[in-house]
């Protein structure tokens, strides 16, 4: 299974996809490519320092956000990708994109969704006092951070904690998850219905 990566950020969980291809433990899914829409992201950094196919595609040299899709689109498709997974990809996409991977494009959120969707989820759940916050990798639909949850972790939120604390402590479990959905899915293990996801066992 080709894996297409997009990411606009760090690219931290990027590195744990590129760690867990590199001890086999992505099953049948191979990183086939890396697209960014911030030219110097630390995404990119990774992804060529692995080795990996990448392409840059700024958002901000397109008029329009189908025009961008469009793009990102043409320069999935030499890569024959059966999966795009966002990994900290900061756009919204459209459904003409949607469409053309449907039900094959997943999404790394930092919260218990549906709790805390958008951006800053971590400070979201902090100010807000939630005693337990975590993460989510789902299948993306139209709606922002909606569609059927694949995978959740919870993290115990501290008395002693603060939001940095809070953000990386989330951020360390997303990187165990996100893979490990990756080759859930690879393994033709997980199935779809309404919005209940089924993951069988391995
Ligand atoms: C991650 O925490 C990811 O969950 C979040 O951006 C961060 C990217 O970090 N994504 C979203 O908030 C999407 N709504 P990374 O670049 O180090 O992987």
């Amino acid at each position: 299974m080709n894996v297409g990566v997009l990411a606009s950020g760090t690219g931290s969980n990027l590195q744990a996809l590129i760690d867990a291809a590199g001890h086999d433990e992505l099953g049948p899914a191979r990183l086939a490519v890396v697209g960014v829409n911030v030219p110097d992201c630390g995404a990119l950094t990774r992804a060529r320092a692995a080795g990996l196919a990448t392409f840059v595609i700024d958002h901000r040299a397109h008029p329009t956000r189908d025009a961008f899709d469009q793009a990102v689109l043409a320069a999935l498709r030499p890569h024959a990708v059966d999966l795009v997974v966002l990994a900290g990809f900061m756009r919204i996409l459209t459904p003409a994109f949607l469409a053309a991977f449907s039900g094959r494009v997943i999404n790394v959120h930092p919260s218990l969704l549906p709790a805390f969707p958008g951006v800053h989820s971590q400070a979201q759940a902090f100010r807000h006092g939630a005693k337990i916050s975590g993460c989510t990798v789902h299948f993306v639909e139209t709606g922002v951070d909606s569609g059927p949850i694949i995978a959740q972790t919870a993290v115990a939120v501290r008395d002693d904690d603060d939001e940095e604390r809070l953000r990386l402590r989330i951020l360390a479990e997303e990187h165990r998850l996100l893979p490990a959905v990756v080759r859930q899915i690879a393994e033709g293990r997980v199935s779809v219905q309404g919005r209940r996801v089924h993951v069988a066992p391995g």
